[in-house]
């Protein structure tokens, strides 16, 4: 363990950010002009630095292409109207990462390495920050094992990486959804819990059949029987029935979303029933023939709620209530967005002010 941070920066020598259009860049393609990098070899954290963003030179047999041991965040970093810049939950971030690190056999980051990096990369690429309505920096923190050797077994030497893109609103659209009753994303025991990249490699080719049917995304559901809802491509999963907002509970078979622990507290805060438990397909279906189902959607950082219009299950498409008529869904997201753009009260203490 490093036991202060020095993190050595380097600056580039020409910024690339007035080339673009921070407010509409298209999603994931176009970093900011630093990186932050810590390396961890001989059983500690060695250095830590910033520098321009840039590839990185590694051999072919860098274990961490061969053997999965991988593990990455997703966060975002927002602009208020003054300029003012704040982290959104970051150090729940930090612990989800180090729970991955450690399912992974990897080393777990310190936070000071984690939040200092952070800290000092946001400071950097201020100007990377879109301050439109619905931008966002998105921040991914990956950890990635660097031993150049073929061979099953932990590496010995890791890179922790955060690079930064602007982000615009990310799912706009609201997604048509198919019941996933061949494949599955998450077993018990495995390593559904952590964001580790296997899990979403394997979930490619369901997702590409759920494309080429006309559905934008899969409702993940249990490995075992497929009857009951685990989540929705990259998002956790939420129904709102009567006036109960339910949504799977966590296991070792879903990843314990941030947005998820945020949408729950908001609905506990404003004297909603909030149930985290098992829900099948056929109480879904069965609310739905009652019109008592009222919203179905997806919670994420990428797009916060993804509004869920229909839902294709045994060759049949079922088509749910109008967007413009779910109160719930629809207020969580304002009120998200005007904690985040510091507009809000934020009581629940969310915001990480970067001065
Ligand atoms: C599989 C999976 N589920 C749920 C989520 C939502 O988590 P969060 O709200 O922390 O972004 C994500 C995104 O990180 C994810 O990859």
């Amino acid at each position: 363990m490093i036991d202060t941070i020095d993190i050595k920066i380097t600056k580039t020598s020409k910024s690339r950010v007035s080339e673009q259009d921070v407010n509409n860049v298209p999603f994931g393609k176009c970093f900011s002009d630093h990186m932050f990098v810590a390396e961890y070899a001989e059983g500690k954290w060695q250095k830590a630095y910033i520098q321009p963003y840039a590839d990185i030179p590694m051999s072919f047999a860098l274990s961490a292409l061969h053997y999965g041991q991988a593990i990455f965040e997703g966060m975002k970093a927002y602009k208020n109207e003054k300029g003012e810049v704040s982290l959104f939950r970051p150090l729940a971030n930090h612990n989800r990462l180090n729970i991955s690190a450690t399912r992974m056999a990897m080393p777990e980051i310190p936070e000071e390495l984690f939040m200092g990096g952070l800290i000092e990369l946001l400071r950097l690429d201020n100007a990377w920050i879109p301050s439109s309505e619905t931008g966002s920096l998105y921040i991914r923190p990956f950890l990635i094992a660097t031993d150049e050797a073929i061979g099953v077994r932990p590496s010995e030497s890791y890179k922790f990486v955060i690079i930064t893109c602007p982000a615009g609103k990310y799912y706009s659209e609201p997604v048509k959804v198919i019941v996933e009753q061949s494949y599955y994303r998450a077993v018990e025991g495995g390593v559904g819990y952590i964001k580790t990249a296997g899990n979403y490699g394997r979930s490619l080719y369901p997702t590409k059949i759920a494309l080429d049917k006309g559905y934008q995304q899969v409702i993940w559901t249990d490995a075992k029987t497929h009857q009951y809802v685990e989540e929705s491509g990259t998002m956790n999963l939420m129904f709102v029935i009567d006036n109960t907002v339910i949504t799977p509970q966590l296991s070792d078979t879903i990843l314990a979303g941030i947005t998820r622990d945020s949408v729950l507290s908001l609905a506990r805060d404003w004297g909603m029933k909030a149930e985290e438990r098992k829900i099948s397909v056929k109480e879904i279906f069965e609310a739905h023939e009652q019109g008592r189902l009222k919203e179905a959607f997806g919670t994420g950082t990428a797009a916060t709620i993804a509004q869920i219009i229909a839902i294709g299950y045994n060759d049949k498409e079922y088509a749910l209530p109008p967007v413009a008529e779910r109160k719930f869904s629809n207020k969580v997201d304002e009120v998200l967005r005007n904690i985040r753009k510091g507009r809000a009260e934020d009581k629940f203490h969310w915001m990480f002010p970067i001065k």
